[in-house]
């Protein structure tokens, strides 16, 4: 509600998962710390954002488009100001590269931009007068309530305020609780967001998800849920809310995007595509690639290239610019990314590169594993990290077969070189996942372009346009001619 609060003074201090040199050798250090909120504390948030609601009635619901339109360009200027310590925090709390850091805040704000411009459109539009059977009607956007907003630790900033900035814009007040890992970075923006917007407009929330969110869900007061993470965390969150058939959610969930390349692929355009899908930001992207099938005819071959090619990677600190590999910032990822490596060397695989080792407690060098099969913890689990599992096949109805019978469905790189068997294989494929990118790495972007999922990858679809949709409803003014 536009104040600083601090309950019980009682804080938590985030460790970087970046490693500096002490005396006593490589050391992670405390980097700052976060105010904890317990239920009470977030419940007083709640209620700020009930009250600048007001059920529609208040300043921010009620207020034009383009008066919104102009506190939020504000507030992009008081961003551009914050970026340097945006993207220090970025780097030192999730351990991304400074060229993926600007990268994030720069899209970011491209981002917003583009999304006042879809508003600008969206509202040309749809305020556009109608008079049909004698009745006159102005068809609106109009603004749905109480949105709580949670991101994900991969792209804390951007995919957060990649609903958090739409909901904002549609005149909804919003309920804001920063990732596990990514929440400093968050605190410049507190008095940005203080500076631009009414009071409750933007209200923050740190603390313990598990303590904080259940209160919110079962209060009955939040609108729309909406949560870029796992599917088990928006299942159990959805079924909290009273009326849980009345709350919309808008979610960016699981996914377990596969490659496929064919026995005609060029194997180097393949090689250098898997090497981004798979790896990028250690493989911590929910578009990132996780599983790749390989036509058995040049397996072979693909897999040397491969393992050379990931032999070649740099592990580092993320302001180093040679740095490709970094610290995770999900202090149990390590062993889990082990223990499935050796949960697969069980059943029958092997690592093929020098990968799989652990350097220093957060470092993980990225493994590929061959062959990987069903049964093996890397044939379903999205692991999240950078360990490539490399599947075998003699038919294309294999990985497609796979697709058919995996919970996830966000999207599939498909690789091959004739165009008529690419073009018979894409409507099997985008019948069964939400993209479906041709020679080409997985991947979000353009932002423009919508995001979505299937099956348990996702509900509603983000993006400019789509998200300003999904935190509004049309209705109509009317009267008779
Ligand atoms: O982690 C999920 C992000 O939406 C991925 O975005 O494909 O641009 O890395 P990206």
């Amino acid at each position: 509600n536009g104040e600083m609060r601090q309950w019980g003074g009682m804080t938590t201090d985030v460790v970087s998962p970046v490693y500096v040199q002490s005396e006593d050798g490589l050391k992670r250090k405390v980097i700052g710390s976060y105010p904890v909120t317990g239920e009470t504390e977030a419940m007083e948030a709640l209620d700020a954002a009930v009250k600048a609601y007001d059920n529609g009635r208040g300043e921010w619901p009620t207020m034009s488009v383009a008066d919104r339109i102009a506190c939020m360009e504000r507030f992009v200027g008081r961003m551009l100001e914050r970026k340097q310590q945006v993207v220090n925090l970025l780097m030192w709390e999730i351990g991304k590269t400074l060229g993926d850091s600007v990268k994030e805040f720069d899209r970011t704000v491209e981002y917003i931009y583009d999304t006042i411009g879809a508003l600008k459109d969206l509202d040309r539009n749809s305020s556009r007068f109608r008079i049909e059977q004698g009745i006159i009607g102005q068809i609106r956007r109009s603004p749905l309530g109480v949105v709580l907003c949670m991101g994900p630790f991969n792209y804390p900033l951007n995919e957060t305020y990649t609903t958090l900035i739409p909901a904002i814009l549609m005149g909804n007040t919003i309920l804001f609780k920063p990732p596990k890992h990514g929440t400093l970075l968050h605190y410049p923006m507190l008095e940005a967001f203080r500076e631009c917007f009414p009071k409750g407009v933007v209200n923050t929330i740190y603390g313990r998800g598990a303590t904080v969110v259940p209160a919110l869900m079962q209060s009955g007061k939040i609108n729309v849920l909406t949560l870029i993470g796992s599917s088990r965390v928006a299942d159990q969150l959805k079924k909290m809310h009273p009326k849980v058939n009345r709350l919309k959610a808008v979610l960016g969930l699981d996914a377990k995007n596969a490659a496929i390349i064919l026995e005609n692929a060029d194997l180097e355009l393949a090689l250098k595509e898997c090497m981004l899908g798979t790896l990028s930001f250690n493989g911590q992207r929910c578009t990132a690639i996780k599983i790749v099938w390989v036509h058995r005819s040049v397996a072979d071959q693909f897999l040397k290239r491969l393992a050379e090619e990931v032999n070649k990677l740099q592990p580092g600190m993320p302001w180093q610019k040679t740095s490709q590999i970094t610290p995770l910032p999900e202090p149990q990822k390590p062993a889990y990314l082990t223990d499935c490596i050796r949960d697969a060397e069980a059943k029958g695989a092997t690592v093929i590169n020098e990968g799989g080792g652990t350097y220093a407690e957060s470092l993980f060098f990225p493994a590929v594993v061959y062959p990987v099969a069903e049964g093996m913890k890397l044939y379903r689990e999205e692991q999240f990290g950078p360990v490539i599992p490399v599947v075998p096949f003699d038919s294309i109805d294999e990985p497609i077969d796979y697709i058919i019978s995996s919970d996830h469905g966000q999207q599939v790189s498909l690789f091959g070189t004739d165009p008529d068997q690419l073009a018979r294989l894409i409507d099997p494929l985008v019948n069964q996942v939400s993209r479906v990118n041709l020679n080409a790495q997985c991947q979000r972007g353009p932002d423009t372009f919508p995001f979505t999922g299937r099956k348990d990858s996702a509900e509603g679809t983000l993006s400019v346009e789509d998200a300003l949709r999904s935190f509004s409803i049309r209705t109509v003014v009317a009267t008779k001619d």
